[in-house]
């Protein structure tokens, strides 16, 4: 048993065909793949992540034919949707075809699809279809351990899963340009609005644009056994192991103060000017992170990866404006934050 790391598509395809685990990029994070048809397969991913069996998993096609072997209707907006986000960061939610593995939906009667826009996640799926047939499909939760962090590169992956017994063939490509999950719409009940379940990259104002209808916009859920389990959802979740806390800037000279005996990391939301110069005396660390929302979006977990690796007391992030672009940053940033 071991980690393998390589850029052969074609091992990797005929891996995910022998029911083995594939660790991949895509351009929002790498995700940790294994044939949708396989329920041993589905059950190693979930095993390897330590994901509760309830988590329903994204299946990933090479293109939106593929829809039809997974939803059991693929309707007017699900086309929209798909013929103008995809291959990109957009997962539709849409009624389960019969022959979909309950392993899959985590037991609900809805199906999560995507098609990557990564050229290497393109090529593999691309390649896994040859082998599997049309139809065929990938899920791929990200490649971390359930709750953790999620990775953006290679060597991530390999960091997550270094000293387990597990065999897994991680898949390398250029780093995910997105950085944070994909936005998942639900689209699954007809007359309904669609509705946002999770924000990211593809904003309620773009979905709307294409649908030319009201969407729902993403309402964080309070748990309840009747709401549909989307992992992400947990409070806590996308977190460091280091204690993470959030600040306005105005808090700043207090966090300071009140640290002065703490080696403790602050990372500001574009550049903290002055109070910036204060805290980077004595045993602080100060980061800045780009003040526009992708780019920050796409620096986000890596950043979280290298100050959770530096022994750190605690990491102070500032928190960014209040406006929709930042919704999807600001989601995972209170999320990490939640875990503490
Ligand atoms: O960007 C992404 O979507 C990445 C890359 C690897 O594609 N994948 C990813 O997978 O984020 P994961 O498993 O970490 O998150 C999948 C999310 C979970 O929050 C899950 O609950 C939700 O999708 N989900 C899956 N099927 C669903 C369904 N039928 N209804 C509602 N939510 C669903
Ligand atoms: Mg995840």
């Amino acid at each position: 048993m071991a980690i393998i790391q390589g850029r052969d598509i074609g091992t990797a395809a005929r891996w995910l065909q022998a029911g083995k685990l594939v660790a991949f990029p895509t351009e929002t994070v790498y995700g940790l793949g294994a044939n949708a048809r396989d329920e041993a397969a589905i059950k190693a991913v979930f095993a390897a992540k330590g994901r509760p069996a309830d988590h329903p998993v994204i299946v990933h096609l090479a293109d939106s034919e593929a829809a039809s072997a997974w939803a059991a209707q693929v309707d007017k907006r699900a086309r929209q949707l798909m013929d103008a986000f995809w291959p990109g960061p957009l997962t539709v939610v849409l009624p389960r075809h019969p022959q979909v593995s309950t392993l899959v939906t985590g037991g609900q009667d809805t199906v999560a699809i995507r098609c990557p826009s990564h050229p290497v996640a393109r090529q593999l799926l691309q390649a896994f279809a040859h082998l599997a047939g049309p139809g065929a499909g990938v899920i791929a939760p990200s490649a971390n351990r359930f709750g953790h962090v999620s990775p953006t590169q290679a060597k991530h992956v390999f960091q997550e899963f270094v000293g387990s017994d597990l065999e897994m063939y991680v898949l390398e490509g250029a780093p995910s340009e997105v950085g944070i999950e994909s936005t998942i719409v639900d689209v699954s009940q007809a007359g309904q609005p669609a509705r946002i379940l999770r924000p990211g990259h593809i904003g309620a104002d773009a979905l709307q644009a294409v649908l030319r209808e009201e969407v729902m916009p993403y309402a964080p859920q309070k748990a309840s056994p009747d709401t549909p389990r989307v992992s992400g959802s947990l409070k806590a979740h996308y977190a460091p192991r280091t204690p993470l806390y959030l600040f306005q800037r105005a808090q700043l000279s207090r966090i300071i103060q009140a640290h002065q005996a703490d080696r403790i990391a602050v990372v500001g939301c574009g550049p903290l000017g002055l109070l910036g110069e204060a805290a980077a005396q004595g045993l602080h660390q100060v980061r800045v992170l780009p003040a526009d929302a992708r780019s920050y979006a796409a620096q986000l977990y890596g950043t979280l990866r290298a100050l959770d690796e530096q022994g750190f007391a605690a990491l102070y992030f500032e928190i960014p404006p209040a406006l929709p672009a930042w919704e999807a940053v600001h989601d995972r940033l209170s999320r990490a934050a939640a875990a503490f």
